[in-house]
């Protein structure tokens, strides 16, 4: 393994999914050099999964304040008012801007409603009491990623490197510096060469995704480590709310097919949620025990109404019924979910969609401001590695895209304001370049990697998922203290490799989001602790915040 010279850029963007890669289409547009590391390829990414679309109001009947307040009754007293009303209303400009660049939303003439070319169809989701939901067919994430890739890609001032894993942020107090905290950049893995390269720049901007690999279950991509949010904790960033974790209630049940996402878009167009009381009874409807809005309720409610039922019945499921719809109409608005269903042997038109409940997406992470400024000097996060108050106890389902798309723009000119400022205090060659590695040997005993990967995922299942007790929770931390001991003591005595790397962010994130459950001694929307079954109003808008020790 080598340690690399220094490279220098404007600015570095770690991540390429949505929130990554219009950041840098933001920050290039100034002609100032931008380095997007990724992991793996450009589009490997969770963004590029997202099937429903974006909330935005783009309706005369619509209005901002009902955003507003659908966001903030789904964030269950935990929003930011100031920063949900700022990134609703900065909604229908950024959707323009992305329609200039290429993206094609689903008109009502696409789908045979209208004559007019123009007016896009408008989809619905849980949470929302209208019609806001702008999509590209049941496939909206792939069409922005495939524009901003494009986009991207077309800057000669942009240098996309893939296959470039980040290890550790660059931080004046890692430096030994005094004065805040200040990033300078990263220290960066080069998956091919197996070299470490430093790579500084004046501005950081995380925007590494969700951490749904966490979990045994998930509806994310390999690459939802939480790699950003656990990176920015051992730099000494603010890390807020990491125990609201949203649990998306319909993931297909299929023995082979795992982690594919039946849309709440279907919930939107009428499909119901039906259990059966046993394995020979015909499946009946139950939200209406749970939620006024019924099949339609919050996420949070739909995900823990589905986990009580089934817990109740011992199904190993629950099923969506949208057979009021033709398999024409199907096959036209949810192209994609019609043919996966197809493949897993379910004609949606004629059968029952068996369901379960999956890790989905992280409402806490990199505390920052509506800017994405974290806590930390020139580091910024955008997407789901932050938390900008957006989101609360729970998010509101089409908003994350929103965020992806609005606050990069914010992040652009906050950086714009402060650059120069920034540049000046650039560290010297000789105190950046200190990685050290430990005594790198080659490590025989990988296969304990995956064990500890595995063993992860699955007591953070058991016991850190949608019903939570103390006990469950004091088990998990028990697990969790002695493998990170572990973990580090491998990270220090074997080559770093890109497994290595991740498994360290996954077992530093679950450690988070286990002790954020253990300090919110409430249920509120995504935290539900049996130990505590109620809302405490004292506690309302109260953030749960990590900081590490430095
Ligand atoms: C979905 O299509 O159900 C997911 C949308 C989201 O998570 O916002």
């Amino acid at each position: 393994m080598k340690i690399n010279e220094i490279k220098y850029f404007d600015h570095i963007v770690i991540g390429s999914g949505l929130a990554g890669l219009t950041t840098a289409w933001r920050l290039g547009q100034t002609g100032r050099s931008v380095a997007v590391l990724t992991k793996r390829e450009i589009d490997n990414c969770n963004s590029r999964l997202a099937q429903g679309g974006v909330a935005c109001v783009m309706d005369a009947l619509d209005s901002f304040d009902e955003h507003v307040k659908d966001t903030l009754t789904a964030g269950a007293g935990m929003c930011d008012v100031g920063a949900v009303r700022t990134i609703v209303e900065a909604g229908p400009e950024a959707i323009r801007e992305l329609i200039d660049l290429g993206v094609k939303f689903t008109t009502r003439s696409d789908l045979g409603i209208a004559e007019d070319g123009a007016s896009y169809d408008l989809g619905r989701e849980g949470g929302h009491h209208t019609r806001r939901i702008l999509h590209a067919g049941d496939i909206t994430g792939a069409e922005l990623e495939r524009v901003m890739v494009e986009t991207v890609r077309a800057m000669p001032n942009v240098k996309v490197f893939e296959f470039h894993c980040v290890i550790d942020l660059v931080v004046s107090r890692r430096l030994a510096i005094g004065g805040p905290n200040r990033c300078f950049g990263a220290y960066v893995l080069n998956v091919a060469t197996g070299d470490i390269e430093t790579m500084l720049a004046p501005t950081t901007v995380i925007a590494c995704g969700g951490v749904g690999k966490v979990y045994l279950y998930t509806s994310n991509p390999d690459v939802a480590c939480g790699s950003g949010i656990a990176m920015a904790y051992r730099a000494g960033a603010r890390i807020s709310n990491m125990e609201f974790i949203q649990f998306h209630p319909t993931i297909l049940h299929h023995p082979t097919i795992r982690s594919f996402l039946i849309s709440e878009a279907l919930r939107g167009e009428g499909a119901v949620l039906k259990c059966r009381e046993n394995r020979d009874s015909e499946p009946v409807e139950f939200m209406h025990k749970y939620h006024p809005m019924k099949s339609l309720a919050p996420r949070d409610v739909v995900a823990r109404a589905i986990d009580s039922e089934m817990k109740r019945t011992g199904e190993e499921c629950v099923y969506l019924d949208i057979r009021h719809l033709s398999e024409e109409k199907l096959r036209l608005r949810f192209p994609n979910i019609f043919n996966k269903c197809l493949e897993a042997g379910i004609n949606m038109a004629h059968d029952l969609i068996p369901v379960v409940p999956a890790a989905h997406f992280c409402c806490g992470g990199i505390q920052t401001d509506v800017n994405g400024a974290s806590s930390i000097q020139g580091l910024y996060a955008a997407g789901e590695s932050a938390c900008t108050g957006l989101h609360g106890a729970n998010r509101l389902a089409s908003n994350s895209l929103l965020e992806a798309i609005v606050v990069p723009k914010f992040i652009a000119r906050d950086i714009e304001g402060k650059f120069d400022a920034l540049s000046r205090q650039m560290p010297p060659k000789e105190l950046a370049l200190n990685w050290t590695t430990g005594n790198a040997t080659d490590s025989d005993e990988l296969i304990l990697i995956s064990h500890n990967w595995d063993e992860i995922r699955r007591f953070m299942w058991d016991y850190v998922g949608i019903y939570r007790t103390n006990k469950r929770l004091e088990r998990a931390k028990n697990r969790i203290k002695l493998i990170r001991k572990e973990i580090e003591k491998y990270y220090w005595d074997f080559i770093v490799t890109a497994d290595l790397v991740e498994l360290r962010n996954i077992a530093t994130v679950a450690e988070l989001i286990i002790d954020s459950s253990l300090k919110r001694h409430e249920s509120r929307g995504l935290n539900y602790n049996a130990d505590y079954p109620y809302l405490d109003p004292e506690l309302e808008c109260v953030d749960t915040v990590i900081e590490r020790d430095l």
